[in-house]
């Protein structure tokens, strides 16, 4: 395989072989193709886009790149869902815990923040302790203890995922429906599942900008989940403003505990039972019962505890990360808000360190949003738009602006 060949072939349109995307994957995880070739193909799939034939033998060769989860014939049903990522979407923290109470397995595998959208791993990593990296075991004895890993890519299960995902990070490749595919499926059909949801976004604050995108990324995971042998079904969500009312990844981890805990934001909690019981075995309300007895909060404490977290730290989350300036954000007018623009938002999120700019960026767990008003509420001059987390007067200044672009009323 002559690489720089392959590259312009797809940078000129041509169709990728099974055996050629094989070969590439392979090369890659194992360090034989460098970043610098892996990025201009993905820029070259970002442009020229890729056949369901190409997209199913990529997402195969991520799958192969490392192990695959076996579970014993007796294991209780897996479960799982997954978002294509969203600005305040921390429902995984919610949605694992919930459904690991009915006694099925969610062995959760997921990813740091992407784009301007934030992480599953990075939000847990910001409770002091919590690990991510676990060996595959480690993986089967936490299952088995809690009913529900939450972990990330490792050396052994999905590695082409875990590079490739944080180089199209930082390299402008997310938003494309193969690369899409490929990633958040490689990590699914890795888990040995039952069941998946996907939450499929679209809107300003989502890689699909529009309903038409979404759903074509949408039927593109669903028919390569059906070809590669997993049930997956579909719920395609608004992303215009934040889930919940924060963004960043300690004070998101706050807002989930709030859910957990039966008082969190409504749209949080809706949209966290409407994927839970697309693949639970309880009906909608009972889940919701389970977030409001405490059934919930006391499995996340478990499977928090298991995994090396200071369960202690949950609820005060805004103290163990508290950012040096918190700056309120301030209606200039009184008015029915009709825009909280999820872009602007996690884009001052971003701007103010809880995202990277480069693959080894460090995140910061403190900053971000919160409080964030909901559209549709009625306002008056000087109530509070959102609050801003910041390492700074000067950067909590140029957050608020960001998040004001953002902002518009209804007449
Ligand atoms: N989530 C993933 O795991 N991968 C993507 O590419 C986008 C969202």
């Amino acid at each position: 395989m002559h690489v720089p060949t392959l590259i312009a072939r797809k940078r000129d349109g041509a169709e990728l072989t099974r055996d050629e995307i094989q070969q590439v994957i392979s090369a890659f995880t194992r360090g034989d193709m460098p970043d610098y070739q892996m990025s201009a193909l993905a820029m070259a799939v970002f442009f020229r886009g890729m056949t369901a034939e190409e997209t199913a033998a990529l997402t195969e060769a991520m799958l192969r790149s490392g192990s695959t989860l076996k579970w014993p014939a007796h294991a209780p049903m897996r479960v799982d869902k997954h978002s294509t990522g969203g600005i305040g979407d921390k429902t995984s923290l919610v949605i694992a815990p919930l459904l690991a109470c009915d006694g099925v397995w969610v062995p959760m595998i997921s990813g740091r923040g992407l784009g301007i959208t934030g992480g599953t791993l990075d939000k847990l990593e910001s409770i002091p302790g919590f690990r991510t990296q676990l060996g595959e075991d480690e993986i089967y004895r936490t299952v088995e203890k809690t009913g529900c890993a939450l972990v990330g890519q490792t050396t052994g299960i999905c590695p082409a995922d875990k590079k490739l995902y944080a180089l199209r990070d930082v390299t402008g490749t997310v938003p494309s429906i193969p690369l899409i595919t490929a990633s958040i499926l490689s990590k699914k059909l890795a888990e040995g599942l039952d069941r998946l949801i996907l939450d499929v976004k679209h809107g300003s604050g989502a890689f699909m900008r529009t309903y038409d995108d979404a759903n074509a990324l949408a039927r593109s995971m669903v028919g390569t989940a059906k070809v590669l042998g997993l049930r997956a079904s579909v719920h395609i969500n608004a992303m215009n403003e934040p889930t919940g009312r924060a963004a960043g990844n300690a004070l998101e981890v706050a807002e989930a505990v709030a859910c957990l805990q039966g008082r969190g934001p409504a749209d949080l909690e809706e949209i966290c039972l409407n994927l839970a019981a697309a693949v639970s075995i309880s009906s909608r309300e009972q889940l919701r019962q389970k977030l409001h007895d405490g059934s919930a909060w006391r499995k996340f404490q478990q499977i928090v505890a298991v995994q090396g977290g200071e369960v202690s730290a949950l609820e005060k989350m805004h103290l163990v990360h508290r950012a040096p300036v918190i700056q309120e954000i301030r209606a200039a007018r009184s008015g029915v808000l009709a825009r909280m623009d999820a872009y602007q938002v996690g884009l001052a999120v971003l701007e103010l360190g809880a995202g990277r700019a480069k693959a080894s960026d460090p995140v910061d767990f403190a900053v971000g949003c919160d409080e964030i008003a909901k559209t549709g509420t009625q306002m008056r001059a000087g109530d509070v738009l959102c609050r801003v987390h910041a390492r700074s007067e000067s950067a909590a200044g140029q957050a608020g602006r960001t998040v004001l672009e953002g902002v518009a009323w209804a007449e």
